[in-house]
């Protein structure tokens, strides 16, 4: 299980083939397969239906997918296009592909994704500075090394802590309705050695008025200019009880998460997905994201250092 963390095992690029090969996320922890990907259609669906997910690592497979376009001799812009559009709220997507935009190659896409990995490294060390000896931390979702194609961020930071040994449990939002946290940052909390327990998302505001929560950690998905974040369904009301209950509420996120052109969390797009993920039976209502007020954030922590308290990024 360890091995299937690795960066590459958790998305690559194999010129056998061409493809795009990744863990298949939606199967874990019940079964460790992975998803060929041998076109831009195929990789796109996989992002859409979460195979792969977590804003760096859909960013990561992009690159790969542009890569792949190229190889195929596929139309390059038609491609991006296609790969932005497959999920809206993450700006990792256009990001990666702007970034490969005058190199779309393996070797460039290898190389982002080994420094989206560094950056989770590097801002790790950062956010474990915030830690003090024996703290209880709450995540939600999974922003552990699935989400960004290794190493995590929230998660990386909680790694960080624990390797330190500031770290004492960490309470797992089981993260409804798709269970990122009891499937996925459970199973990487298991896999590093980190005493955790899963806990009902609406378990969050009891577990804070019992004095058992320390900090809250998670991820994100878009840091507008303003330091509004977007993140899982329920980030923003984890940040309100945290506020309520005065316990630090930390975004780790890496550069490549901050997008200066979206001025306010308002402008940010939010994802809505299939009412079905919640219930086939009534009607339902199914957004994926939310977003936390740059003011009910204690710290914003990326590869370059902790910003608190958090104005524009
Ligand atoms: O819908 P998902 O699983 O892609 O949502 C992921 C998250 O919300 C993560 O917290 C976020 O992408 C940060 S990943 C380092």
């Amino acid at each position: 299980m360890k091995r299937a963390l690795e960066p590459d095992n958790i998305v690559r690029y194999e010129e056998d083939g061409p493809k795009v090969v990744l863990l298949d996320q939606r199967r874990v922890p019940d079964e460790v397969v992975e998803l060929e990907c041998r076109s831009v259609d195929e990789l796109v669906v996989a992002i859409r239906e979460l195979a792969i997910r977590g804003a760096p690592a859909i960013g990561v497979a992009a690159a790969y997918g542009l890569a792949l376009a190229a190889k195929l001799g596929e139309d390059l812009s038609a491609a991006a296009s296609a790969l932005a559009s497959a999920r809206p709220t993450a700006v990792n997507l256009s990001w990666a592909l702007e970034q490969l935009r005058d190199d779309p190659t393996p070797a460039r896409a290898r190389a982002l994704h080994a420094e989206e990995v560094e950056r989770c490294r590097a801002m790790a060390a950062h956010a474990a500075d915030l830690f003090a000896p024996g703290t209880r931390a709450l995540t939600h979702c999974n922003a552990g090394g699935l989400a960004t194609g290794g190493y995590g961020s929230a998660v990386g930071a909680l790694r960080a802590a624990w390797e330190r040994g500031l770290l004492e449990r960490v309470w797992v939002d089981e993260t409804r309705p798709l269970l990122q946290g009891s499937r996925l940052t459970a199973w990487e909390l298991e896999a590093a050695g980190i005493p955790h327990a899963v806990i009902a998302d609406s378990a969050a505001g009891s577990l804070m008025a019992s004095g058992d929560v320390d900090c809250v950690v998670t991820g994100a998905d878009r840091i507008a200019a303003n330091g509004d974040t977007a993140n899982k369904i329920g980030t923003y009301s984890l940040a309100v009880l945290a506020a309520h209950h005065g316990i630090p509420f930390y975004v780790v996120a890496p550069t490549s998460t901050v997008d200066p052109q979206t001025p306010t969390g308002a402008d940010i797009p939010i994802e809505h997905r299939a009412p079905d993920e919640l219930t086939s039976r009534f009607p339902a209502r199914n957004p994926a994201f939310d977003v936390t007020p740059a003011e009910l954030i204690t710290a914003i922590v990326t590869e370059q250092g902790v910003q608190s308290p958090v104005s524009r990024v």
